[in-house]
């Protein structure tokens, strides 16, 4: 990631949606990995992290997106169990999110964790592109491995576009029912004002090409507004997990969403009883493209900038809680952090 611009801070992406709709596939798909076939009974049940370099996305994207056309260094997708009893780990990836993936099976349609994961966007204000997952399980596709979705959709019979066609409408009206104008991607010219549907297949990578470069719109535009992110200030994050690990005891796996984490800062984190007070021993940064959930290679790094996941080697973090905040101290007062993160814990 080294060739762009450090100082931008890279979007976080959330990736939303209802059980079994393909989050997780559709990441495995982007990062080249197998993450879905692990997972105990196919289920995510973790929020998880993954720094996807924009090189990555260029490959994936072909045409679809130039390495050139943009400074930042990549996306860091978040992603999210759709099962029903994680609503606490769903709307703490969408206040994570800069922008977001709503995946959703073109042929369960709308179910209940979508109007769930719909309303934690609409409440966060944070823009989305639809992806209308599973396009392959159309009667009658003809799959074309990951292509874009345009040649391919215009390429079936049909009969099998038609009845995409349908499910997509429908996809499309609930969102309409939900106070969103949506249509079919390749019709919307502001993709923040109208959300795009992009029908796709995980499977097939056919139109996930199409899902990158509207993601690659939202973050240009969301880069645009948040220029000013001083990607150099003391760092803030929140806890993912807290895992032992052997030979540093309990450690945190974070997502650092603004400034920067150095070895040997000064942290205060949120624990089970009072925030705890200690300082960094080493940070342990996951290969890019890799989930910071299953990854067991850490690179271990002097620093590192919003935003990304990382895990945290420090003493006494046995109390700490997942879902806390993580913050550095730097130059201000141990106390005034500490009450920050009592104000922050307060409000989750
Ligand atoms: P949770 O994290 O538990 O909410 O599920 P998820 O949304 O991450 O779904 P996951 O990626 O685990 O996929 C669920 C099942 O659907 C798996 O068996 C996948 O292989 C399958 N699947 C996902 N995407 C596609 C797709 O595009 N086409 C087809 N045919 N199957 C898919
Ligand atoms: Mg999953």
């Amino acid at each position: 990631m080294s060739d762009h611009d450090t100082s931008l801070r890279t979007p976080i992406v959330a990736v939303l949606g209802h059980v079994d709709h393909g989050k997780t596939s559709l990441l495995d798909k982007i990062r080249g990995s197998a993450v879905s076939d692990g997972e105990a009974g196919a289920i995510t049940q973790h929020i998880g992290a993954t720094a996807v370099p924009l090189e990555t996305i260029a490959d994936m994207a072909g045409d679809l997106v130039e390495v050139e056309d943009f400074d930042l260094p990549g996306l860091l997708f978040i992603d999210t169990p759709g099962h029903h009893s994680f609503s606490t780990l769903r709307s703490r990836g969408g206040a994570l999110a800069d922008i977001a993936i709503l995946v959703v099976d073109v042929n369960d349609g709308f179910q209940p964790q979508t109007e769930e994961a719909l309303d934690i966007l609409q409440r966060t204000g944070t823009p989305f592109v639809v992806a209308a997952n599973k396009a392959d399980t159309t009667p009658g596709w003809n799959p074309v491995e990951n292509s874009p979705i345009k040649p391919s959709y215009d390429g079936q019979s049909d009969v099998a576009r038609q009845r995409l066609d349908e499910n997509l409408y429908e996809i499309i009206g609930q969102l309409s029912d939900d106070g969103f104008s949506a249509d079919l991607y390749w019709r919307v010219q502001n993709f923040q004002k109208n959300i795009g549907v992009v029908p796709c297949s995980a499977l097939t990578g056919e139109g996930v090409p199409d899902v990158l470069a509207v993601l690659m719109g939202l973050s240009q535009r969301f880069m645009k507004a948040e220029m000013e992110i001083d990607v150099e200030g003391p760092g803030e994050g929140t806890v993912l997990e807290v895992k032992d690990e052997q030979g540093f005891g309990a450690t945190l796996d974070v997502v650092v969403y603004d400034g920067t984490i150095k070895e040997g800062d000064q942290i205060v984190v949120g624990g089970v009883n009072d925030p705890i007070v200690t300082e960094i021993r080493a940070l342990l940064q996951p290969q890019p493209n890799a989930e910071i959930r299953v990854e067991n290679r850490f690179e271990r790094v002097e620093s590192v900038a919003a935003a990304a996941g990382v895990k945290i080697a420090a003493p006494d973090l046995d109390e700490a809680m997942a879902g806390a905040p993580v913050r550095v101290v730097r130059d201000r007062a141990v106390d005034d952090v500490i009450e920050e993160v009592k104000a922050e814990l307060a409000e989750i």
